[in-house]
């Protein structure tokens, strides 16, 4: 974390927001000459305008002086488009529907990027009435363990909390889920699809009900 905002910083939020220096100078006040010294590095914003070079750039202070910016466009933040951040010290994990600056232990977390599975990562996913029977091929040891296991449909998030020496499964209600995640203390975080996922896969629907009313009328139908 920067201890003051740094030219590098002021540069690249100027080009992102499509300003020119000329611009930005308006808005402070300032001459562009100052705005091209401070992106220089040949000088620093007096303290008085880091709240209003923030403002210009519609970001926070805090933010303008970390370097680390925040885009989150969906302000209706989509659940299929949730982040997760795990803390690498203590294991706690956070949802949150968009780009967000967590910290925990002391450290600014970054969001997982999700990987296919692999073979060391075999999901197994079954249909048990309305629920995914989810089962990952994994071991469970205090140094190597799935750590937890979440379905996102576009309206929810369900997670599961897993322990070392417990068992690697779960239950999710199947009703609108579209991506099934888990996450590896040792290597990262992993999603699929859960109808590619199935075992199953001619049952890999998503909506039992529907199905089964469809079937009907098609007997009726077609005999
Ligand atoms: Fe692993």
């Amino acid at each position: 974390m920067n201890q003051y905002v740094t030219g590098a910083v002021i540069k690249e939020l100027r080009e992102k927001n499509k300003m020119t220096q000329l611009q930005l100078a308006e808005k402070l006040g300032v001459s562009d000459k100052a705005i091209s010294k401070w992106e220089r590095s040949r000088g620093l914003p007096d303290i008085t305008l880091l709240e209003p070079i923030a403002d210009a750039f519609g970001i926070s202070v805090t933010e303008l002086i970390s370097g680390n910016t925040i885009h989150n466009e969906n302000v209706s933040a989509n659940m299929l488009r949730s982040k997760f951040y795990v803390c690498p010290v203590c294991g706690n994990v956070i949802h949150s529907m968009g780009e967000a600056a967590i910290h925990c232990h002391g450290i600014q977390l970054v969001p997982l990027e999700a990987e296919e599975t692999d073979e060391k990562h075999m999901i197994f996913i079954e249909r048990i009435e309305d629920e995914y029977y989810v089962r990952i091929d994994h071991c469970m040891t205090k140094q190597h363990y799935i750590s937890f296991m979440a379905a996102a449909s576009s309206d929810g998030m369900q997670l599961v909390k897993l322990y070392p020496e417990g068992s690697v499964e779960a239950r999710f209600k199947i009703r609108g889920v579209r991506r099934i995640f888990f996450y590896c203390n040792r290597d990262g975080l992993f999603s699929i699809d859960p109808v590619k996922g199935i075992d199953d896969k001619e049952s890999g629907y998503d909506d039992s009900q529907e199905r089964r009313e469809l079937e009907k009328a098609a007997d009726k139908l077609f005999g």
